[in-house]
């Protein structure tokens, strides 16, 4: 079976784990932690880096450092991952979902400013499948209402917003650079990888105490083993960061592979009818993080019924996200505020959510693979 993703490394991995053991420095307090901070935060273009155990953990961390109330709300898409809504609901707040774009999937921009409330506090934009957001409109938005941008970056390390329309080079700003707080994944799909791991990035000095505060158990350090907020553990380990510090070294070439994979499907699953494929608008540059697919229903096929066509074919793939606004989790009585606020329809995220999924995409797939995928799903489509 090809899998949907294998990591690659190839940049000295084991010398750097090598020091971490023979050093003796496996916990959060080892110094690759730093490293890595000032590294990736120096690479995306913010001033502070904070480290921790996942994206999932930065995007609560996130969430604490903006200090959200009980009853507050985030604006984010409804096609995302859970991690999003997880995050404001830890601090008993109430996610507002909007819907997708039909050729970017992302948040459609045209549909935040009607979801925002008096309890708005952010809006936390979502780079779908590495092809940034229009993050100029959803800035003008923020600013006119005083709201906070969160940037989730998890799936768009690499990609970038406006050169000036199409200018060659693309010369855009780095996705990640926008958010009052942009927060990463390090998941072994993810662009580089520490195995589990996340960062949070701002410039805002006090979000950064915040943050480092946060992921450690609320530890405040006049005082130690006193408490003035509930936090958890969200400690990134010093193994895992020699991970980072060492896949570094080599972003710009895993960010222009990934590129190129998607671009090897573009051209090899071109005017497929009934195939809809990722979009490059003038203002992105897509890294294609993984390379999505939506299936018209006249193929006579969903998400579902092609999987299973391919996994015949030894092709691993996986479906496009469920949406927020459908998680069963909701009806429990203690979420069933996220249920009310949330009754519009959601048609787009709908569609996508059945009719697409995604292909083996990931670093350490090869072009042989992508060539024989695209090649089988010519030959499906076809008959
Ligand atoms: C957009 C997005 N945000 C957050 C996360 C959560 O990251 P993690 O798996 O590291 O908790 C993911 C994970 O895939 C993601 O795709």
């Amino acid at each position: 079976m090809i899998p949907v993703n294998r990591p690659l490394l190839i940049s000295g991995e084991g010398k750097y784990l090598a020091e971490a053991i023979k050093t003796g420095w496996i916990s959060s307090e080892g110094p690759f932690v730093k490293e890595f901070e000032n590294k990736f935060a120096a690479y995306v273009g913010k001033k502070y880096g904070t480290a921790v155990s996942s994206g999932t953990a930065a995007l609560e961390v996130a969430m604490g450092a903006i200090e959200l109330k009980a009853g507050d709300e985030v604006i984010m898409p409804t096609f995302t991952i859970m991690s999003c809504a997880v995050a404001v609901v830890a601090y008993g707040g109430i996610p507002v979902f909007v819907d997708s774009e039909p050729d970017t999937w992302n948040m459609d921009v045209s549909q935040i400013e009607k979801k925002v409330t008096k309890r708005t506090k952010a809006i936390m934009v979502v780079h779908i499948y590495g092809h940034p957001c229009d993050m100029d409109a959803i800035i003008q938005i923020a600013k006119r209402k005083g709201l906070i941008v969160i940037e989730d970056t998890a799936e768009a390390i690499g990609a970038e917003y406006k050169g000036g329309y199409r200018t060659v080079p693309f010369k855009g700003k780095k996705c990640g650079t926008f958010g009052d707080i942009s927060c990463f994944s390090f998941y072994p799909n993810k662009t580089i990888t520490t195995g589990e791991g996340g960062m949070l990035l701002t410039n805002n000095k006090k979000f950064k105490e915040r943050a480092d505060r946060l992921r450690d158990l609320g530890f405040i350090q006049e005082k130690r083993y006193y408490h003035e907020e509930i936090a958890r553990n969200y400690r990134m380990t010093n193994i895992q960061a020699a991970l980072g510090v060492a896949q570094m070294k080599n972003i710009k070439k895993l960010i222009k592979i990934k590129r190129g994979y998607g671009k090897l499907y573009n051209k090899l699953l071109a005017n497929i009818p009934g195939l809809q494929l990722p979009v490059e608008k003038p203002y992105a540059k897509n890294i294609y993080w993984m390379y999505g697919i939506v299936l018209d229903k006249s193929t006579g096929f969903n998400n579902e019924t092609f999987a299973k066509k391919l996994a015949l074919q030894g092709i691993g793939t996986r479906p496009f996200f469920y949406p927020l606004h459908h998680q069963p989790v909701w009806r429990k009585s203690e979420y069933r505020a996220v249920k009310e606020r949330n009754k519009d329809s959601f048609p787009v995220a709908d569609k996508i959510a059945k009719q697409g999924l995604y292909l083996p995409s990931g670093l350490g797939n090869t072009e042989e693979e992508i060539r024989y995928i695209s090649a089988t799903i010519r030959k499906l489509l076809k008959s």
